[in-house]
């Protein structure tokens, strides 16, 4: 796999007022931008092609800090959202930069341990379709959860911010496609939150039986609450020093 998407726009409505005028993911964890850690995640399986994407308002701030890639040996690229309609919406401005090829997504708020090298190996290996990463949580209700057959150990159905009180399994923010996302992009409409849903768009998988998924084994966050943040930040300077850089 040589590409990767990183989604990096949004409102962060959630962790306002700081977000008012700091993009979410310029935010500090550990001694980085948020950023850096969906960039270090790429580069980790060999991806020298990134993407980026973020509202118009704060693209210059991620060119200043960011550049061509130098820092990180990648390729740097950036494009921007008009208004943040959606994960999918987002998504569908990387047409051209991926082209034919099979490609990873990360949502550049999502933190994690786990090295994707062998889920990577997976999907590469699955002639087509999609992969995502599980991982159980005990409040379901902030996030896309996948409805997993116990029997079939199939995924089923994945459903957005469900009225779920038990633990379950989230979908994290971390995606692999191949070229036929974009199809499903074009045919999905706006939710009740007037997005264009991520989750609408991996349905057409699961309905063609082409959604592979894991379960990632080790810590995970989605830093996009103040709580979660502390947490994130708690987590990694928690490590020492030699893990923190590799995390
Ligand atoms: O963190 C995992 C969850 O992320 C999944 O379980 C959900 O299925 C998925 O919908 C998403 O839920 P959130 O409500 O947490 O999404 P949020 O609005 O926080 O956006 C996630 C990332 O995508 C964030 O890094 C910003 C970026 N984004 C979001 C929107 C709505 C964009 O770049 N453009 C957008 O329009």
């Amino acid at each position: 796999m040589r590409k990767a998407v990183i989604l990096a726009g949004g409102t962060g409505s959630r962790l306002s007022p700081i977000t008012r005028i700091i993009n979410k993911h310029l935010l500090p964890v550990g001694q980085y931008p948020m950023i850096y850690w969906s960039i270090f995640k790429a580069k980790e399986v060999g991806i020298r092609e990134i993407l980026i994407l973020t509202s118009r308002e704060h693209l210059s701030s991620f060119i200043e800090l960011l550049g061509e890639g130098k820092e990180f040996g990648v390729c740097l690229k950036f494009a921007t959202q008009e208004q943040a309609s959606g994960i999918a919406d987002a998504l569908s401005l990387a047409k051209d930069f991926v082209g034919d090829e099979k490609f990873l997504v990360l949502l550049g708020d999502n933190l994690f341990e786990d090295k994707l090298t062998p889920f990577v190996q997976q999907f590469m290996k699955q002639k087509q379709g999609a992969f995502i990463l599980l991982k159980e949580v005990a409040e379901p209700k902030r996030y896309g959860v996948a409805l997993i057959n116990e029997e079939t150990k199939k995924v089923t159905k994945l459903l957005e911010k469900p009225n779920i009180e038990e633990p379950a399994y989230c979908v994290t923010g971390i995606y692999m496609y191949d070229k036929s996302v974009f199809s499903y992009i074009e045919r999905i409409t706006p939710s009740k939150r007037g997005e264009l849903e991520i989750t609408d768009v991996n349905n057409f998988y699961v309905n063609e039986e082409k959604m592979g998924y894991d379960i990632l084994d080790n810590w995970w966050i989605d830093a996009g609450t103040h709580d979660s943040l502390f947490k994130a930040n708690c987590f990694v300077f928690s490590k020492k020093e030699d893990v923190r850089r590799a995390l």
